[in-house]
């Protein structure tokens, strides 16, 4: 679990984070999101200790990050960054082995346990253990880094902007992968982007910030129907929660004044509830419970 308690960061007297409370759960998929310059590299720094807050505490587990040690960071955390970040004088097992290294992971299981991450973002280890990332496409570094941040089997992995690289095509492959990974693995993901999209097929919940403010939390399908303020609305766009059809429940969408005739009525009130509700189906009910359905047709 990472909590963030009332965090401040200013950077040379600039308020850039301004009293963030937000708690991430365990097994998690939190999208950070909102326009550029607003922190969420900031935010997301702060939880492998690349930032330091200016007030406030960051927990994770329950422990204030202070205290943890700085050697155990990446047995912990494991971190993706845009474009991959690859070492590229290292081959891409060798990458894989230095995340390895500095989690300390034993030593006599390091070369399956790079096998099996090549195999787990699907680049087939034999073909690909000993290319270096000038050697690889854009995806396949990126799958590469993904692949280097999963290994150690840390509890949390953090992504800032880890697929905005890459071509539409190529980045739905991988989202589809992240998603499997998580199934798999279970950790704690916390995403950055500036995309809904990706955020909407990717979150178990989405933070919204705004100027360094977390402006709305919530899951997909809250955020979509009950967005807190217009730029908000502004920045879903519109129709956008026509277009995810599985976020939407029939609840929501059922008519709740349905044309309906108690059973004394006539054939002759039947017609004239029809052309007025301009329907061809009509409820029949007593006490105002279902009875039946008459249509057009069998008036006729
Ligand atoms: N090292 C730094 N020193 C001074 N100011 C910084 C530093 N890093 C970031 N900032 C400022 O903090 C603010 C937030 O930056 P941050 O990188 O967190 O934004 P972001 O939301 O990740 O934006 P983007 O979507 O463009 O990556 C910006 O105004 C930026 O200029
Ligand atoms: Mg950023």
């Amino acid at each position: 679990m990472i909590e963030f308690k009332n965090v401040s960061l200013s950077y040379n007297s600039k308020l850039v984070l301004k009293k963030i409370n937000l708690t991430i759960n365990d097994g998690e998929f939190c999208v950070l999101i909102g326009a550029s310059g607003c922190g969420k590299t900031t935010l997301l720094k702060l939880i492998n200790k690349l930032n330091k807050v200016s007030s406030g505490k960051v927990l994770i587990d329950g422990e204030d990050i202070n205290k943890l040690s700085l050697r155990k960071l990446p047995g912990k955390i494991g971190y993706v960054v845009q474009e991959a970040g690859l070492f590229p004088h290292l081959s891409v097992a060798e990458n894989i082995a230095l995340s390895l290294e500095l989690a300390e992971y034993p030593k006599n299981e390091r070369d399956a346990r790079i096998d099996k991450m090549l195999d787990l973002v699907n680049l087939e280890p034999s073909l690909y253990r000993d290319l270096y990332p000038s050697q690889l496409s854009g995806g396949q570094r990126q799958r590469v880094g993904v692949a280097r941040a999963f290994a150690p089997n840390p509890s949390i992995v953090i992504m800032d902007e880890p697929f905005s690289a890459l071509d539409p095509v190529t980045r739905a492959n991988l989202q589809d992968e992240i998603l499997r990974i998580q199934q798999a693995m279970q950790k704690t993901i916390v995403f950055v982007t500036h995309d809904m999209d990706e955020a909407i097929k990717l979150a178990s919940r989405i933070c919204i910030l705004e100027d360094g403010v977390i402006a709305q939390v919530g899951t997909p399908a809250e955020i979509l129907k009950h967005p807190v303020n217009k730029d908000i609305e502004e920045f879903i766009g519109p129709h956008k929660l026509w277009r995810n059809p599985d976020l939407i429940k029939v609840s929501e969408i059922m008519l709740k004044k349905v044309p309906a005739l108690e059973n004394s009525a006539t054939v002759h009130d039947a017609r004239a509830l029809m052309k007025k509700m301009e329907v061809e189906t009509l409820f029949l009910t007593q006490n105002g419970k279902l009875l039946g359905t008459i249509t057009a047709k069998s008036l006729r």
